[in-house]
């Protein structure tokens, strides 16, 4: 299997284009046994991933533990980069540090590589720079080696990066996929001009971008996806257009419409990242093989240009 790797942010360090997302390690999904995440890590990283994605809150640190422990027990920690994130509520100063203890302690590890912010506190007031110097502490103590922001508009990007002074962050965390593609208007190309790493989150719409659903197979979702506006009928008479258009040229690649999805984001920029989740092992290297080829030009135009017609409608009541 082909890895294709690129220079994270500014930082240069060498990580796999794909990673893998593991909020899949939860009720929210579904993958709720230790062995079945195990063998999900390592079909990831035997097919060359070597990025991993994971949150304080997926499964309230069950995510956390799995990843860290199948790790370990894979012997693969200095193998891997380790992102984990902080949530929006979690972000008075003496919570940065407990919350980072705790994190490190369910991973099993010394130090983690990314820490991301999850999502800007909106309830608690608490002031920007409080907990990005915080987080800057942490890296001067060892404790984190970079910093992250997730799901930050440019404005407040900005405003989080002028609190550091002995650091800057590496990446955002967006929404990013082809029938969600926002984040193309400010946040990719500010990404771009200050040398940061795009990790795009939901790279396949919830799985609504690998053909397994249409508008006419809809299952009733009872996990996370039960109140996803994406599976409105509506919403999916748009996106199966698209999907159709991967279907198409799924033969000529030889490559599943997940595969040509993630190709599609990976060669739309060069600092992109997407991280997509996989429920089974086969998923994971299904994902994985996204990487190492490319798309002809008149190919990407062509998906590019059917996936602009759609309009995501986020209004179901
Ligand atoms: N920063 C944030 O706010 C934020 C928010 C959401 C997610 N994330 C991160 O992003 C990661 C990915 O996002 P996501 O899980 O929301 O969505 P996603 O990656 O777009 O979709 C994942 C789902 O698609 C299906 N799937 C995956 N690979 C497939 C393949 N090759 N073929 C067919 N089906 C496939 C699986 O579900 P089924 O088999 O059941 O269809 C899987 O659970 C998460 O794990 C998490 O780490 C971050």
């Amino acid at each position: 299997m082909a890895t294709e790797y690129m220079e994270l942010g500014w930082i240069g360090e060498k990580v796999s284009r794909i990673g893998l997302g593991v909020w899949q390690f939860s009720e929210s999904w579904g993958v709720t046994e230790y062995e079945d995440a195990k063998k999900i890590v390592e079909a990831a990283f035997d097919a060359g991933i070597n990025f991993f994605d994971t949150a304080i809150v997926y499964g309230m640190g069950k995510s956390e533990e799995f990843l860290g422990r199948a790790i370990r027990e894979l012997g693969i920690r200095d193998e891997v980069f380790i992102a984990t994130k902080i949530p929006g509520e979690m972000l008075a100063r003496d919570d940065v540090f407990k919350a980072t203890q705790n994190s490190l302690k369910r991973l099993g590890v010394d130090v983690i590589d990314l820490m991301q912010v999850h999502w800007p506190p909106c309830w608690h007031n608490i002031p920007t720079c409080e907990y990005m110097r915080a987080l800057e502490q942490l890296v001067l103590q060892g404790k984190i080696r970079y910093i992250g922001l997730s799901d930050f508009p440019v404005e407040l990007v900005e405003a989080a990066r002028n609190c550091l002074s002995t650091t800057d962050i590496v990446s955002i965390q967006i929404r990013y996929n082809l029938v969600e593609r926002e984040a193309e208007a400010e946040l990719i190309p500010y990404a771009l001009q200050n040398d940061l790493a795009v990790i795009p989150w939901s790279p396949l719409a919830k799985g609504a971008l690998t053909g397994k659903y249409t508008p006419e197979n809809l299952p009733e979702f009872q996990d996370v996806r039960a109140r996803e506006p994406l599976f409105t009928r509506e919403n999916m008479e748009q996106i199966y257009e698209v999907v159709k258009v991967l279907e198409e040229l799924s033969g000529k690649y030889g490559k599943t419409p997940a595969q040509l999805a993630l190709r599609w984001l990976l060669d739309a920029y060069p600092n992109t990242l997407p991280i997509p989740g996989a429920k089974r092992p086969e998923q994971a290297r299904d994902n994985a093989g996204a990487m190492g080829w490319s798309l002809a030009h008149e190919d990407w135009l062509r998906i590019d240009q059917v996936s602009r017609r759609v309009k995501i409608s986020r209004v179901t009541y």
